[in-house]
């Protein structure tokens, strides 16, 4: 077994060691890098074991971390640490890098989890919310597409808050427990100071309890040009409740009207009467969303030369999701635009995929939908946001290129309406013309479905309103030829018009 990492390994075919320990001298002891690297223990052993010797030093001391060894669980499967994990040593590191930005005081989730005494009182229900994949939150699946603050805790660290519950919860050593991790102060904004900062221009109120609010906020950019929008960052005002947020840009002024016409400050953006006006004819909307924002979320950033237009007057449209947590709240977040300092030469569009052919009988558990849209001009995606409500279950995006070679954008395995997100790839995605993209998605209307706002199970079809339906996926996109956007929305109408006729794979 390895006693530190790294530790290079030289092993025969016949599966003897024949040399183990340091790969170079590059450093003195943890931490302190040599000035210069003399000596290539792991080069020099290849090279004697391929002159058909044996190595003059067979073993050097690794010099690196202390390797933290696991063995099998007794079922054979789950690994485990060979020393009794403790809270101070093992358990810490993991609250505090995967759940401590939500779980502190002050913010989105019920309790907080940065000490001994809370972590132990919550332990069982952690191991279990972690099992079962609903903590961390992140809908998508690992390793279907690669994206920008994806949240996931390993078997590895299940297997130790496991072995944690199961030891009794020991505290151990306190003088193990690392630094308490550090959050950007919230009087700055992480990226600098915005060259625009809009706010709520009144505190909303959110009750101590009831169902959760979904509101939009519109807030006039008062822009008198056109402008080159490169980050964006959210503030929340009232961080206990903001569960999350989803920032919009509207051109045409009917989210302003929609507001106007609502007494409170804001609208009910689910309301029928909002959908219907927010949505074109393909049942599009008429907003564009820019970005999401989540508790412990980095603020979000386009590639350095690359912008998505605020055309000039516009508003910003807020979308926020409030949690009530049993005190009254009065809400008043800020957003921050950051334009760009040097002139653009693209901008980023976005276009969607989805199709208003949907009809789910009561009781069908199991409803599917499958519509793609041809790309016909080169270009490079962003980010993806699917889109369904209540009875959504799944949600699959795939690009295929046109030399065949399958892309994975996005799966949502297990639909949840309340953690919607904008997922910014980690790397951008290149689509040249003549690739395709496809999306499945499907539905389950029985009672089976917790989330079924009908009981007994109602037929529901495609609408605006959380209790009807909808099938859609945009994607942030800048074009080769920002000439060529019309030819790729004749697509996306496409997609529309032939969804619901194709057969389903
Ligand atoms: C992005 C914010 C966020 C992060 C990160 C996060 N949580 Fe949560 N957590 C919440 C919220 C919000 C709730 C309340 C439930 C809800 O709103 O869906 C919650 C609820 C819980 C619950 C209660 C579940 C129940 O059934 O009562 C547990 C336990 C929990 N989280 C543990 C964790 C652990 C462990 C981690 C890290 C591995 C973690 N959370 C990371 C936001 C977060």
């Amino acid at each position: 077994m390895p006693t530190h990492v790294p530790e290079a390994f030289l092993i025969g075919t016949d599966d003897k060691i024949l040399y183990r320990g340091a790969i170079d001298n590059a450093f003195a002891s943890p931490g302190k890098p040599r000035a210069q690297t003399t000596e290539h223990y792991l080069k020099q052993a290849i090279n004697e074991v391929i002159a058909g010797r044996h190595p003059t030093r067979p073993q050097i001391r690794a010099i690196g971390c202390i390797f933290e060894p696991w063995q099998k669980g007794e079922d054979g499967k789950s690994l485990s640490l060979l020393e009794p994990v403790t809270y101070a040593k093992h358990i810490s590191p993991i609250l505090d890098a995967n759940c401590v930005s939500c779980h502190r005081s002050g913010q989105v989730a019920p309790f907080v989890l940065n000490d001994f005494t809370s972590a132990k009182r919550k332990a069982r229900t952690i191991v279990r919310v972690c099992s079962d994949g609903f903590m961390p939150p992140w809908n998508a699946e690992i390793g279907y597409g690669s994206f920008i603050g994806q949240r996931f805790i390993t078997q590895r660290q299940i297997a130790a808050l496991t072995d944690w519950v199961k030891g009794g919860r020991q505290q151990g050593d306190v003088s193990e427990r690392g630094l308490a991790p550090v959050f950007p102060d919230t009087k700055e904004w992480p990226l600098g100071q915005p060259d625009l900062v809009l706010t709520l221009p009144e505190p909303f109120l959110v009750p101590a309890d009831g169902a959760d609010i979904y509101r939009h906020f519109v807030l006039p950019a008062r822009t008198t040009e056109d402008k080159a929008l490169v980050a964006i960052d959210f503030r929340p005002g009232a961080a206990e409740v903001v569960h999350h947020v989803i920032i919009n840009h509207d051109k045409t002024g009917k989210a302003r009207a929609l507001d106007r016409k609502d007494k409170l400050q804001g609208y009910d953006p689910h309301s029928r009467s909002a959908r219907r006006k927010l949505s074109n004819i393909w049942g599009i909307d008429v907003i564009e969303s820019i970005a999401g924002w989540a508790p412990g979320q980095l603020p979000f950033q386009l590639p350095e030369g690359v912008a998505q237009k605020l055309p000039a007057g516009g508003d910003l449209v807020i979308e926020v999701h409030y949690h009530p947590n049993g005190q009254a709240q009065a809400d008043q977040s800020q957003v921050a635009l950051y334009f760009a300092k040097k002139p653009i030469k693209h901008y980023a569009i976005s276009f969607v995929a989805g199709t208003e052919k949907i009809k789910i009988p009561a009781n069908e558990a199991d409803y599917r939908r499958h519509v793609w849209v041809e790309i016909p001009t080169d270009l490079t995606i962003y980010d993806v946001v699917p889109h369904m409500h209540l009875l959504g279950q799944e949600f699959i995006v795939e690009a295929t290129l046109p030399n065949g070679e399958k892309v994975p954008l996005n799966w949502i395995k297990h639909w949840d309406f309340r953690w919607q997100d904008i997922y910014s790839f980690a790397k951008p995605i290149r689509l040249p013309a003549g690739s395709r993209i496809d999306v499945w998605a499907s539905y389950d209307n029985t009672s089976a479905n917790h989330f079924n706002p009908n009981n007994p199970p109602q037929p529901v079809s495609n609408g605006w309103a959380t209790t009807d339906e909808m099938m859609l996926v945009s994607f942030t996109a800048l074009l080769d030829n920002p000439k060529k956007e019309n030819k790729l929305w004749s697509e996306v109408i496409k997609c529309y018009m032939r969804s619901g006729v194709e057969k389903i794979k």
